[in-house]
C-alpha cells in the first residue's frame, strides 16, 4: 500500500483522551484533566436546540450560519467585546472553537508560513499548524507566564505571517494585561502580521482583571481573527458551536473553506446558541463564583503541599512544575494515576518549554477537588 498522509500521522493520539480512556470504567479515578465545566447547560439552550428540531429544522443551515444567531453575536461582540461588526460580513459560525481555529489557518497560511506562539500553550494550535504546512515558532513564556515580548520580536523573521494569542489562556491561566497586549499589537502593525486570538474562557476572569480583544484596539480589526465559543460559558461543549470574527476578506475565504470541508455548522444546535445568547450572562455568576473558590482551594493546597506554581488569574486550569520532586511531568501523571488514581494532564503536550510541569484543571465539584488534594499530597510524601 502507498504511503497515507505525513503531515497527520506526524501528530500523536490526544494525551488528554487516551487519559479520559484510562479513567473511564474506574470509579476510583478523579479526574483533573476536564476541559469543560461541571455545570449542565442552561435549560433555554437545550430547549432551543429541542425546539428547532421539533419544528424539522433538520436541513443544511445556511453557510455562514443562522442570521438570527449572526446578528446576536454581532450584539454581543459590540457589548461585551468593544468590537463593532457586520453581521452579513464579519462573522461565520463554525463547528466549536476548534474548527474557527482551523478555518483561521486555512484562510491566513501557505505551507512554509511561520506562526510565533507563546509556549506553553493550548495543544491543538501545533497540529492544526502540522496540518497546514506551518512552522510554529515557539517563544518561552516568562516565569510568570507572560510573554516574553523581547523573546517575539526577536522570532520574526520575512516567513513570520502571524502570531497566535490565547487570553485567558489554556493551560497556564495566564491572562494577557493591557500593557503586555498593547506590546503585542504594537509589533504585529509594525511588522504587518496577523493576529489570532483564541477568547473561549474569556468569562473566567478572576482577581479584578478585565478581558481585552485584540480586535478592539486601534489599526486592529482588519489585521484579527477572534475566534470564540459557546463550549466554555455555556458548559455546552457538545454542542460544537462556535464562531469566527474577523474582516470581510478572511470571512469569505472562511466560508469557501467551510462550504467544501464541512458544508456548514450543526443547524438545530444554532438555535440552542440563539436561546442561550438571549438569556444574558446572570446565569454565570453562580459558576463564576464556585470556579474562583476552587482555584483559590488548589492554589493553596498545591502550595501547602510544596510545588512551586503561579497563581492563575484565568481559564480553569494552573501548571505547577514538578521538578522538586524529580519527576517529569508525563512520570508524574503516570505515576499518580498508578498509585492514587488521580487523572493528569501532562505538560509535555503544550510544547517544547513544559517537560517538567503537569496541568491541572479545576473544573471538578469542590468535595471532589479536596479529595485530588489529599491524594496528591499523600503520593508526594511517598516520593
Ligand atoms: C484554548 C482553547 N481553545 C479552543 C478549545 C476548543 O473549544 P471548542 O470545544 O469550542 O471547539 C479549547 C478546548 O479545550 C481550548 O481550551
Amino acid at each position: 500500500m502507498k504511503e497515507t498522509s505525513h503531515r497527520v500521522s506526524k501528530a500523536p493520539k490526544s494525551a488528554i483522551r487516551e487519559l479520559f480512556d484510562l479513567a473511564s470504567g474506574r470509579p476510583d479515578v478523579i479526574s483533573l484533566g476536564i476541559g469543560q465545566p461541571d455545570f449542565p447547560t442552561p435549560e433555554p439552550a437545550i430547549q432551543g436546540n429541542i425546539d428547532a428540531l421539533k419544528k424539522k429544522i433538520t436541513m443544511y443551515a445556511p453557510t455562514r450560519g443562522v442570521p438570527e444567531l449572526l446578528e446576536l453575536i454581532e450584539e454581543k461582540m459590540r457589548r461585551k467585546n468593544k468590537i463593532n461588526t457586520n453581521w452579513k460580513e464579519n462573522i461565520i459560525v463554525t463547528n466549536g472553537a476548534s474548527q474557527a481555529v482551523t478555518l483561521a489557518f486555512a484562510s491566513l497560511f501557505n505551507p512554509g508560513d511561520e506562526l510565533i506562539i507563546s509556549s506553553p500553550n493550548f495543544v491543538s494550535y501545533f497540529y492544526c499548524a502540522l496540518f497546514f504546512g506551518v512552522k510554529v515558532i515557539e517563544v518561552k513564556r516568562n516565569k510568570d507566564f507572560s510573554p516574553n515580548i523581547e523573546g517575539i520580536r526577536n522570532s520574526i523573521t520575512p516567513k513570520t505571517k502571524a502570531m497566535l494569542i490565547n487570553s485567558p489562556n489554556n493551560p497556564t491561566g495566564h491572562i494577557l494585561s493591557s500593557t503586555e497586549l498593547k506590546d503585542i499589537v504594537d509589533i504585529i502593525i509594525e511588522k504587518d502580521l496577523y493576529l489570532i486570538t483564541d477568547e473561549v474562557y474569556e468569562n473566567y476572569v478572576y482577581d479584578g482583571l478585565k478581558h481585552i480583544s485584540p480586535a478592539s484596539l486601534d489599526g486592529m480589526f482588519e489585521r484579527t481573527i477572534t475566534v470564540n465559543a459557546m463550549s466554555k460559558l455555556f458548559s455546552a461543549t457538545g454542542f460544537r458551536i462556535g464562531y469566527a470574527v474577523a474582516s470581510k476578506a478572511i470571512i469569505d475565504l472562511m466560508e469557501k473553506f467551510h462550504q467544501y470541508t464541512v458544508a456548514g455548522t450543526n443547524h438545530a444546535a444554532q438555535y440552542g446558541f440563539i436561546e442561550a445568547l438571549k438569556m444574558g450572562i446572570g446565569f454565570f455568576k453562580e459558576i463564576w463564583e464556585s470556579f474562583n473558590e476552587r482555584r483559590n482551594l488548589v492554589y493553596n493546597r498545591l502550595k501547602e503541599i510544596g510545588f512551586n506554581l503561579v497563581k492563575p488569574h484565568g481559564a480553569f486550569y494552573m501548571m505547577p512544575s514538578t521538578e522538586k520532586f524529580n519527576l517529569t511531568g508525563s512520570q508524574f501523571s503516570q505515576r499518580i494515576m498508578e498509585k492514587q488514581a488521580i487523572a493528569i494532564v501532562p505538560g509535555n503536550i503544550f510544547g517544547s518549554f513544559s517537560d517538567n510541569m503537569i496541568r491541572i484543571s479545576y473544573a471538578t465539584e469542590i468535595e471532589k477537588l479536596k479529595e485530588a488534594m489529599n491524594r496528591i499530597e499523600k503520593f508526594v510524601l511517598k516520593l
